[in-house]
């Protein structure tokens, strides 16, 4: 990604990020004093009715933003929902804009100039019958998606507000059992440091899976193939290979898995195929496979660290759900 160190400002460079789905919901409150509240709600406005226009023009806001902060990029909205909800104890409007989409970039943006613009609106339509009005609180509320899942503001979310948008983080391993063996001549005769295998070490940790069997192998495939059959008897779920996917001779991770194969899954090695080249076209060049065998679902991924944490952010959302129907569990 390049970052044009001597420019003033620039838009970020996101060409080789991958589209995913991502959603932000954003909040702020309309307080316009106890006398014009009732006003408000009771739809008595001179100008007309502020809680329908504030969300008519929250909508219009959203789907602003690049239009109003110069470095946001403009990309397709594919929801808007905005709220008006009022909090007679506070005489306040609390305001919500939810925006959603696939797309290489965050939605925050777009839901903050979502409330924004329906808070202003309100303002607006209020300032006839009372001047000392306040906007306050303006925040996100919650992301979810891209790589990195659900970020919640320190503020927190009410019942209510996790009730309404169901914030989805990431699907957990909890103490599922796993292992990462890197594929590769020259790091396990010492030539050069493994760096792919804790790459995927630290992925699954985070998930809080328990990563029981680290290894570095040389290239080859009855030396895999009989740790795989070892590693399945002894109950492990997952097993995650790195390296030894490419088209060098000595590149034979997949026969290794093909080998001690009870049911191929080509599904999932076609989708780290196609996703990655949302990254790069080299991703085409990687005879990624994947395989069950047993109880266990292996995974023959590209050998290079970043290979190894794109693939793992592809994965995630789906490791937890495999697993659930390798055991015969119906779908979550
Ligand atoms: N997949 C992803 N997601 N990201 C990458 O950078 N690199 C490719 C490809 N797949 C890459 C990728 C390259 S350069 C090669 S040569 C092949 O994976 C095979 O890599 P391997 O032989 O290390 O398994």
């Amino acid at each position: 990604m390049t970052t044009p160190r001597d420019a003033a400002f620039y838009m970020a460079d996101i060409r080789n990020k991958r589209p995913t789905r991502r959603r932000a919901v954003a909040v702020g409150e309309f307080l316009p004093g106890a006398n014009a509240f009732a006003t408000v709600i009771e739809r008595r406005l001179p100008k007309g009715d502020a809680l329908v226009m504030a969300e008519i023009a929250g909508l219009q806001g959203a789907k602003m933003a690049s239009m109003l902060m110069p470095l946001c990029h403009p990309i397709s909205l594919e929801l808007v929902r905005v709220r008006c909800v009022p909090v007679p104890e506070r005489h306040a409007i609390r305001v919500y804009c939810e925006c959603a989409l696939e797309a290489r970039t965050g939605v925050e943006m777009e839901a903050l100039a979502g409330v924004n613009a329906a808070l202003l609106t309100l303002y607006d339509l209020t300032k006839p019958v009372e001047p000392a009005l306040a906007i306050n609180g303006v925040r996100l509320l919650f992301k979810e998606g891209g790589k990195k899942g659900l970020w919640v503001h320190p503020d927190g979310m009410t019942d209510d507000e996790r009730a309404h948008y169901q914030p989805r983080d990431l699907a957990r391993l909890d103490g599922v059992p796993c292992a990462v063996i890197t594929l590769s001549d020259r790091a396990s005769s010492g030539e050069y440091e493994d760096r792919s295998g804790p790459v995927l070490v630290e992925a699954l940790r985070k998930l809080g899976a328990e990563v029981g069997h680290v290894e570095v192998l040389p290239d080859g495939i009855d030396p895999l193939a009989e740790r795989l059959r070892a590693l399945a008897a002894k109950g492990v779920r997952l097993c995650l290979c790195s390296g030894g996917t490419g088209l060098g001779p000595r590149d034979v991770t997949p026969e290794a898995l093909r080998l001690v194969a009870d049911r191929p899954v080509e599904g999932l090695a076609e989708m780290l195929r196609s996703e990655s080249a949302k990254h790069t076209p080299l991703a085409w060049l990687s005879r990624a496979e994947v395989v069950q065998l047993d109880g266990m679902l292996v995974f023959a991924l590209p050998g290079s660290p970043r290979a190894a944490q794109q693939c793992m952010d592809m994965l995630q959302p789906l490791l937890a759900h495999a697993l659930a129907m390798l055991d015969g569990r119906p779908h979550p």
